[in-house]
């Protein structure tokens, strides 16, 4: 063994973790196998389905964690299964949910597969008791997903949501930096996300793109604030039947605002957040890796002239820019490891069903306002816990 590494190789599963390279949940479990002490989890044994685009990344992601052990790859074409793993394995693969589900070795199932089919996958799963990560979108449709949502719940099911971003060591940070109230009241939400984007024949810009935003959005506001009306703007210049330009509006239940501008014709790409604080305001450039967040402690701040009644006074405050710096790690890692992490430990993993569900209940709002020529529509209220 090298001093940077570690090989636990006790059942033939074999671990390699290197030193420098681990996150604080793996660093317990780093200090744990530097002692004498037995791990303080046993690997999650895991199945993925689904191993077209994304897939591969997370079966890369479960082969490496320690908290994971991979055991098979399902999908309906079985050369992108074996496609996605190394050629010397005992990971299976095969094209059949059922044989995946019928091994009462494997506790959960990644399922990595078009939104549409989501929800059959996921009732079959939780009929065989597996616990479930499902990649975003929830569903394809809110009753889907409030489907999903309820019959999980009910089979004491761990379902949660992969919301990448919300691992991103950025939209922690973010989350943090709100949650202590540095930043005051939160005022507002302004996304720009736009790029040359696949023109996506299933789905519009909305469900493409804004998934991500509105659930880094629903990540980081105070406890409590909700998205509660939306009204939406779009347009399709190339006649593909669906918008492939879109802005979106929402209103926040502490009268603050979002907006998300998404765009799959822009000749530049850009993926950049504003967020408003009464205090203090915050940048965050994803494409700018030596200064993704920017906390500006700067504002406008207005007093009324007692004698000129109908006169703000208004006063700029612009001071210091803090750029934190943070070590960054693969954020689909953290997503696999709050999934083990969430169900060893009988709780609700960060992005739980309940969170892909608020994301579905937007978007579907978003349909009906472009339905309604952009009208202001309420976003309905969320499942009762
Ligand atoms: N978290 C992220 O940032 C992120 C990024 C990209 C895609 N996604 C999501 O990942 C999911 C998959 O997207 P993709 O781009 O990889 O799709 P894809 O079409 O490239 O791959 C889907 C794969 O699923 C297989 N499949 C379909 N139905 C199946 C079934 N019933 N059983 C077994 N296999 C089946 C297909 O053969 C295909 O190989 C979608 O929900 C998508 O939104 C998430």
């Amino acid at each position: 063994m090298t001093a940077g590494s570690i090989t636990p190789a006790s059942d033939g599963n074999t671990k390699v973790l290197s030193v420098g390279e681990h996150t604080e949940g793996e660093a317990t479990i780093l200090a744990a196998l530097l002692s004498t002490e037995p791990l303080p989890m046993e690997a999650m044994r895991i199945a993925v389905v689904g191993a077209g685009y994304w897939g591969p990344n997370l079966i890369r992601n479960f082969r490496t964690s320690p908290l994971t052990d991979l055991r098979w790859v399902v999908d309906l074409e079985r050369d992108r299964a074996q496609a996605a793993i190394p050629a010397q394995t005992d990971i299976r693969i095969t094209d059949s949910l059922a044989e995946m589900l019928a091994d009462e070795t494997v506790e959960a199932v990644a399922v990595a597969t078009p939104p549409g089919t989501h929800q059959d996958i996921v009732f079959e799963c939780i009929a065989a008791g597996k616990h479930i990560l499902v990649e975003k979108p929830l569903a394809s449709t809110v009753s889907e997903g409030r489907a999903i949502v309820e019959a999980a719940e009910a089979a004491g099911i761990t379902i949660m949501a992969d919301h990448t971003f919300c691992y991103t060591e950025s939209v922690r940070r973010i989350r943090d930096i709100i949650a202590s109230g540095e930043i005051g009241d939160f005022l507002y939400f302004d996304s720009v996300r736009i790029n040359l984007g696949l023109i996506q024949s299933e789905v519009d810009v909305f469900w493409d793109l804004a998934p991500h935003d509105l659930s880094i959005l629903d990540f980081i506001v105070p406890e409590g604030v909700r998205i509660e009306t939306v009204a939406a703007q779009a347009s399709d210049p190339l006649g593909v039947g669906h918008a492939c330009v879109g802005y979106l509006f929402a209103g926040l239940s502490n009268g603050g605002t979002a907006h998300a501008h998404l765009n799959w014709l822009s000749p530049t790409k850009i993926r950049r957040v504003i967020i408003g604080g009464s205090r203090k305001m915050l940048v965050w450039d994803d494409l700018h890796p030596a200064q993704r967040v920017t906390i500006y402690d700067s504002g406008i701040e207005l007093t009324s002239d007692p004698s000129e009644r109908a006169r703000l006074l208004v006063s700029y405050r612009v001071g210091d820019m803090l750029a934190p710096a943070f070590r960054e790690v693969e954020a689909l890692r953290r997503v696999v490891d709050e999934f083990a992490m969430s169900v060893r430990e009988g709780r609700p993993p960060l992005t739980d069903g309940r969170a892909g569900l608020r994301v579905l209940e937007v978007l579907e709002a978003v349909g009906t306002s472009l339905g309604s020529d952009g009208a202001r529509v309420p976003v309905s209220l969320p499942v009762p816990e």
